[in-house]
Order: structure tokens, then sequence, then C-alpha cells
């Protein structure tokens, strides 16, 4: 067990109480009360208009989904990201200024394209198209910036999140703590701030972080700060109030920073702690990102009270070439069971994974090896996959992600950052940047033995509302077949593929060394692909996002499969990315290809054979929106023929919005400014009424 005490809140009791006056001296006072109960009624009465003014504009009503937040001024976009120590956050294409590397992040532009103005929306954007883009079942907050998942965990039946946040506009910067709670992982509601940057050793800002639930189920919260001087270390918070489900309110500790970056490591190259797990001496361990060189590594420390700790000799792991690992994740997996795992679980049943996002190229990359607790190291399967040259969590958009144990349901959650593809001046135009991935179970794959399988959490189908059921649909070669499941938007998409066997066996067009982002996408022909789903297409093709499978043949006749997005024709817009996503997935012999995909707005997240590989695109049609858009499946392949099985659901639109005490009432939010608009002229009655018995009382005594 470990000792808490240091961490409870430091009581705030020392208030000083006003003792007896002297009636000499109460003349004056009898003229100051007067004058400051006069103030003090007309600062009253201002403070009621106000906040009545402000009740009404900070209100949101109806759906989330088609609010339309106040437009932030155009900024000029400067870099943000690596210059403050953390990663760059742009997609490769673009060419322009950064945020983010200089302050020592990882850069968070999403820069403008060569040669487009950043400031100017090209044609054809209108504000149709762009309030189209806002999801309707991901998690985003009302308005501004998001980035890295932080700390979530679930605690007095709610799930908590907290996440990267801008309150001040649409781009990086000004970083804090997002707070929100949902009992399901789909429905939110917001809550206030849970932290900001106050303190010297945050002023930079509250950077990512992670939640440990300690055996007595009290939290705590490890988080890096960027100090005043641009320090990355890490603090120490934790809930002010363990009786609140909500945990409104957070206690930075008062000897924060508990670590600070150690001998030979560059003072903007340590972030991100991890959750703590338990060693069987009972000490607490945690992992830390850095790099030496161009090595990437993982620090391990060892505490037994969350305040003073023990650098172990060593690192976790390192990968030379890899560069900065941001936020690193480290949990086990079950070999036997499809379940999750406590952070704390180690044995011969549990294979360990390393999960790092790398600065370099912004990816999140994981491995499978083993944990060796006594030197605190771990150890790849298979050294031609270690973390950060193999395996992805998700070949489209997708950073710094972070799991946790859900302890009530026995799962392994992971959360993902998901950034835009599109330019700054549209989303400052939106006024919003950035969406989570919808959370996905993590379970080891023990069909395959290497990698893991991601699954959309059971609480989205919740959201699925009428379905239609295309059995057996033959696809020909080179053929398209309509879909008709109405507006096309916010759909949950399963399908099936059954090969021609014999087509399968008859094949020479053989090219191994295909990929995705070389193979020339879906409009190139090979032998036996491309086929699949088109999503987010209009009537005539002339925006659409294929989502398919390629199956390569090599001269011994193995064949080797392909999932891929292919972005080129999701848009007539010039500013947007349009990259071809992807990479092979395994398919083990007597499998049938299958996929899943989520549409939801401007997000598609894709899953193919049960989730051992994923896409997740950020789209921005101009016409293939709201009625327009439809779902077809396409087959550009030369040499066979496909039957297909689809099931589509439309999706109802999640619940997420901000959290009010009448939501206990289930009543109407407009109802909430109701309180002020009763209690505000109450108090100021009632001040005047006190003032005005004190000037008596004061008059009295003198
Ligand atoms: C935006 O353009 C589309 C297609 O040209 C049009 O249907 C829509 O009405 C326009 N919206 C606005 C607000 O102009
Ligand atoms: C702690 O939270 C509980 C539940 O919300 C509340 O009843 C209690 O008053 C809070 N305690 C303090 C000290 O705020
Ligand atoms: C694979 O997992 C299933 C349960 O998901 C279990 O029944 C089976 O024994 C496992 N296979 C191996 C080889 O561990
Ligand atoms: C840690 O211990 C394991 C198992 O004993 C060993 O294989 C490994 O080489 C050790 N690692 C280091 C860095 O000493
Ligand atoms: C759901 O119902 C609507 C209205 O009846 C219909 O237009 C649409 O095609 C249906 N969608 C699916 C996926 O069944
Ligand atoms: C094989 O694929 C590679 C990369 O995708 C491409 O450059 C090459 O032209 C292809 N070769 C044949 C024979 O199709
Ligand atoms: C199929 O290939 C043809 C010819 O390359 C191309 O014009 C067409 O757009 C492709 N279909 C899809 C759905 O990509
Ligand atoms: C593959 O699909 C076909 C047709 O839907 C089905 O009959 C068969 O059982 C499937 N095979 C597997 C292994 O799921």
């Amino acid at each position: 067990m470990v000792d808490t005490k240091p961490l409870l809140p430091a009581s705030n009791s020392d208030g000083s109480y006003l003792t007896g006056s002297r009636v000499n001296i109460l003349k004056p006072i009898k003229v100051y009360l007067t004058i400051f109960c006069g103030l003090l009624a007309i600062g009253l009465f201002a403070a009621l208009l106000i906040g009545n003014y402000w009740s009404d504009n900070a209100r949101i009503h109806g759906s989330l989904a088609t609010s339309t937040s106040k437009r932030t001024h155009p900024l000029r976009p400067v870099s943000r990201g690596p210059a403050q120590g953390v990663s760059e956050k742009t997609s490769g294409i673009w060419a322009g200024v950064s945020r983010g590397p200089t302050q020592g992040v990882s850069e968070k532009t999403n820069r403008v394209r060569a040669g487009v103005p950043w400031n100017i929306l090209p044609e054809p954007w209108n504000s149709t198209m762009l309030e189209w883009q806002r999801t309707a079942f991901h998690f985003q907050p009302e308005k501004n910036w998001m980035n890295d998942p932080n700390g979530p965990l679930f605690y007095n039946g709610w799930y908590h999140f907290f996440y990267q946040y801008n309150p001040n506009g649409a781009v990086w910067g000004d970083i804090v703590w997002g707070h929100a709670v949902s009992k399901d992982l789909i429905n939110w509601f917001h809550l206030p701030l849970a932290m900001v940057a106050d303190q010297w050793y945050d002023k930079n800002g509250v950077w990512t972080g992670s939640a440990t639930i300690l055996p007595d189920g009290k939290i705590v919260m490890l988080y890096t700060g960027s100090t005043t001087e641009a320090v990355q270390v890490q603090n120490l918070a934790f809930p002010a109030n363990h009786s609140d489900p909500f945990l409104i309110d957070w206690v930075k500790y008062h000897g924060n920073p508990v670590l600070v970056p150690p001998p030979g490591i560059y003072k903007k190259d340590f972030r991100d702690p991890t959750t703590a797990w338990l060693t069987s001496e009972g000490k607490w361990r945690i992992t830390i990102g850095s790099k030496r060189d161009k090595t990437g590594i993982s620090l391990v420390y060892d505490t037994k009270d969350f305040i003073n700790y023990e650098m172990l000799e060593g690192e976790l792991h390192a990968v030379s070439g890899t560069g900065m690992w941001e936020c690193v994740d480290f949990f086990p997996v079950s070999k036997t069971e499809e379940k999750g795992l406590d952070t704390s679980i180690n044995g011969p049943e549990v294979k360990h994974v390393v999960k790092v996002s790398l600065d370099d190229d912004r990816h999140d990359y994981y491995a499978l090896g083993t944990y060796h607790e006594k030197n605190g190291s771990w150890i790849p399967d298979l050294p031609e996959i270690d973390v950060g040259i193999g395996i992805r969590y998700d070949y489209g958009i997708f950073y710094a992600s972070k799991t946790f144990y859900d302890q009530n349901k026995n799962r392994r959650v992971l959360w993902g950052w998901i950034g835009e593809g599109d330019s700054e001046a549209a989303d400052m135009e939106k006024g919003w940047a950035s969406l989570q991935s919808i959370p996905r179970t993590i379970l080891f794959d023990n069909n395959t033995g290497t990698n893991l399988l991601q699954w959309p959490v059971e609480e989205i189908e919740s959201l699925r509302l009428n379905s239609t059921e295309f059995e057996k649909v033959e696809v020909k070669a080179g053929s398209v077949v309509p879909l008709d499941v109405g507006p096309g938007s916010q759909l949950d998409i399963i399908a099936e593929f059954e090969m021609d066997k014999e087509a399968l066996k008859k094949a020479t067009g053989s090219n191994i060394t295909f990929s995705c982002q070389t193979g020339g996408g879906a409009a190139k022909s090979g032998a036996l692909g491309p086929f699949g789903i088109l999503v987010l297409a209009d009537e005539s093709l002339s925006e659409q996002t294929p989502v398919y499978f390629y199956i390569a043949k090599d001269s011994d006749g193995d064949l080797k499969t392909f999932f891929c997005t292919d972005l080129s024709r999701s848009s007539k817009a010039p500013d947007v990315d349009k990259q071809i996503f992807g990479s092979y997935v395994p398919v083990l012999k007597d499998e049938n290809l299958s996929l899943r995909v989520l549409v939801d707005h401007s997000i598609v997240e894709s899953f193919a054979q049960g989730g051992r590989t994923v896409i997740t695109s950020r789209i921005y049609p101009t016409e293939a929106i709201d009625g327009a858009s439809r779902v077809f499946l396409f087959n550009n392949a030369t040499e066979t023929c496909v039957i297909a099985s689809v099931k589509i659901w439309q999706m109802d639109s999640a619940f997420i919005r901000p959290y009010s005490d009448d939501d206990d009432k289930d009543d109407d939010d407009r109802k909430s400014s109701a309180p002020c608009l009763l209690l505000c002229p109450i108090n100021y009655i009632v001040s005047c009424v006190t003032c005005l018995y004190f000037i008596y009382l004061v008059s009295k005594l003198s």
C-alpha cells in the first residue's frame, strides 16, 4: 500500500476574523462604509446585467453537431509544437509555417498547401460545407483546438476524459486540460477545465499526462508541465474531492515538480509520463519518453509515494533512428483470454505492449514483447518489427494515443487524437480543430500471434438506427454497385467479401512490391483488386472515398493482402489532404476478407479483419454531403469477381454538451439560466439590505 497522506489537499482553514473595533475610529468607518456599499450596489447591478448576458450567450441549444460556434478571428499561423518541445502536428504535404517545435512539442500546424494563401478559403468552400464537417458521435469540445487524450479513467460510475485544449482558438497554443464525463464513452458532458497553466512549473503549458488508480480507490495524475523557462518537468495532481463523482476540482501538489530532466537529457525531451504499475516489491513504476541523439528511449522510474523517484539504470527500451518518443504507453495483454488487464498484471499468460508516438513522423507504433520486471526492461518478440519501425495502430491520421484499463468492463480501451487534413484557414473559419477516435477495445490477436486487434467499443452500437442488409451481392470485375441506404453521413458499415477461389489460383498479375501509397489508388486495376466500398460519394462519383482491399500475388503463388483508403478523389477542394493510406493486413487461410467502416461526417474509421489493420481518415467533400452522400460497392480488379455481404446502419447522433445542474432533472437546458435570473436580483437585494443595516448599526454605535 502506498502512503497517500502527502496527496491529501492541504487545509485552507487559516481564515482570520475581524475582532472588536474601537469607537474612536467609527466616524471614518461610517463614511467608508457608505461609499463602499454604494459602490457594491452599483457593482452588483452591473454584474447582474453582465451575468445574464453571458449565461444567454454561453448556452448551446440542441445538438452540438449543428451548433455554429463563434468565429475565431484568423490568426497568422506560426510554428507551434516542436519549438516548445513536442512534435509537429502537421500533415506532411503542407509547406509553410510551423507551430509547436520551437515551444518544445511536436508540430501542431495544419499548414496550408504551398501556393495557397493561408488566410483565404479558396473556392468552393461555403458555410454549408464547413458546418457539415462537424461530427455527430465523435468526442470534440464545443469549439477551439484539441489534441492528445489525457488521463482517461473510470471512477465512481463515470468515464473521465481529459484532453489537451486551447481555450483561446482553433490552433495549438495556451494548452490546458479540458475535461468531460460519460456513462458509456459515447454520450458526454463537458465540464469546466480541470487544470490551467497557473504555476511556474506549467506556465508554458499543462501538457500530457496519465492517471493511476491506487488500491484504495484514490487517483493520482502525473503530467508534463513546460516551465517558465520551457523546461519539461513532471508534476503531480489529484482530485480535490474524491467524493465528487465528476472530479471537478484538481489540486496540484505543492512540491511540484516531482521530476526534472536527468543529466544527459535535453530539457525539451522529457515528457508524457505513463500510468504507473506495481512491481513485485510493491513500488510504483512509470516510464517517460525521451531520446539520446537519434535514439528513441523510454526512461524508467520507481516511486513509493509519487513524490520521490528513483531512476532505474538502463531504459525500458531504446530503438536507434526513431527519434524522440512521445506519449509512451506500456501495458499487458492476455494471450489466452478475450479481456483487458490491469496495467500491473504480469506473468506467463501475458505479453507486454510498448507503444510510442514518433515525433519525427507523427505516427503511433507498437510492438509486442516480454517485460523483465527485475531490470525494468522490455524485449520485442520480433526485432525486425520493433517499436517505431514496425506495426502502427492506424495507417491514417492517428497520434498521441493512450490506453486505460476499464475496470468497469474488464477491457483495455484506446483513445487517439485525430488531427485535421484541411487548412488552418478552414479550421479558424469553423472555430474548431481535431477529434478523438471512437474509443477502441484492445486485444491480443492470438490467431496471428503478431498483432493487436482494435475494435470500436460496443457502446457505439447503441447509436445504430435502422439497417439494411445486402446479401451475396455479386460485384463483377470493373463494376460499381449502388447501395440504397439513405444519406451517407452517419453510418456503421460491416462487409464481408468472398473471393472466387478459382480466380485466386489462376491469377497471374503478380506484384508483391505493391503498397497502398504507391499502388496508384483505387483507380489502378490489378488482377485481384482493388475492391471494396465507396463512402462519402456523390451520385455521379465526382467525389468518392474508396476503402478497399488489394491482393498481390508473388511468383511463388503466395498471396499478400493490403487494406487501403484512397483520398485522392475525396474532395473537389484544392486545399485538403489527399493521400492514399494503408498497409498490409494479415489474412489466415480460409478467412474471408472483412471490414467495418464508421462514417461520421468528416471522419472515416476503417477496420480490416476484425481490427488487425486500421485506417482513420479525415474527408472534406464539397458535394457528397448531407442527403447527397451515398455508398457503393466497387470492384476494379481485372480477373476476379467478388461476392459481397453488407450490413449498413444509419447512426444516431450522440449527446455531447455542457453539463448543467438541470441534467439531474433531465430538463430543457434552456431552464438552467433560470437560477441566475432568479438568484441574481435576490443576491442584489440581500446585499443592499445588509449594507443599509450595517450603516444603521454603525451610526447607532457612534
Ligand atoms: C454552398 O454551396 C452549395 C453547393 O454549391 C449550395 O447548395 C449551398 O446552398 C451553399 N450554401 C451557402 C450557405 O451558400
Ligand atoms: C465533495 O463532493 C461531495 C459530492 O459531490 C459533496 O457532497 C461534498 O460537499 C464535497 N465536499 C467538499 C469539501 O466540497
Ligand atoms: C485464444 O483465445 C481464445 C479465447 O479468445 C482461447 O479460447 C484460446 O485458448 C486462445 N488460444 C491460445 C493458443 O492461447
Ligand atoms: C534484463 O533482464 C533480462 C532477463 O534477465 C535480460 O534478458 C536482459 O538482457 C536484461 N536487460 C538489460 C538491459 O540488462
Ligand atoms: C433508414 O430509414 C430511412 C427512412 O425510412 C431510409 O431512407 C434509409 O434508407 C434507411 N437506412 C438504412 C441504412 O436502412
Ligand atoms: C509493382 O508495384 C510497384 C510499386 O507499387 C510499381 O512501381 C511497379 O511498376 C509495379 N510493377 C508491375 C510489373 O506492375
Ligand atoms: C476503376 O478503374 C477505372 C480505370 O482506371 C477508373 O476510371 C475508375 O474510377 C476506377 N473505379 C474506382 C471506384 O476507383
Ligand atoms: C465466407 O463467406 C461465405 C459467404 O458469405 C460464407 O458462406 C462462409 O462461411 C464464410 N467463411 C468464413 C470462414 O467465414
